[in-house]
């Protein structure tokens, strides 16, 4: 799909919605599924996994995030959907919020309950690679 095209939100709430059955939420019992367009056009997609040690859990984002990353599947998220296990959309958490800056920055489109919103209106005034750069030292 070209960059500047509309993303198809039926297919990325699709994906993210069949995710939901590979969570493994255990311990809350929140099945959790994102689905991602790429700036190359492919769809990666995440879960949550959660852990014994309850605290150390990933959430659905992060694991969409680090896939892309793994699989070389692009270099920035275009726009994603995040369900929960009934299909309707979750809010990122603060954490995943700033995890997906990394990848997304302001102009990345997210569906929420309320409609499609970019990230920088959910995470304004975000530290991000700018911030650091040339920082270090
Ligand atoms: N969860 C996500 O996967 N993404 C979010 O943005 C919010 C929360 C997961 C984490 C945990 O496994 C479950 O939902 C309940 O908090």
């Amino acid at each position: 799909m070209p960059q500047n095209a509309s993303p198809d939100w039926d297919a990325l709430r699709s994906r993210a919605r069949g995710m939901t059955e590979r969570s493994y939420a255990p311990y809350s019992g929140v099945r959790v599924g994102a689905a991602a367009l790429t700036s190359d056009g492919e769809v990666v997609t995440g879960c949550n996994v959660e852990n014994a040690s309850t605290g150390i859990g990933i959430c659905a984002e992060v694991t969409l995030a680090t896939s892309m990353v793994a699989h070389g599947s692009g270099q920035k998220l275009v726009a994603m959907a995040v369900v929960a296990g009934d299909g309707d959309p979750i809010p990122p958490c603060g954490r995943c919020r700033q995890f997906l800056y990394e990848f997304g920055g302001d102009a990345m489109l997210i569906e929420t309950a309320e409609g499609i919103v970019t990230l920088g209106e959910l995470l304004p005034g975000a530290f991000g690679p700018g911030d650091v750069a040339g920082r270090s030292g």
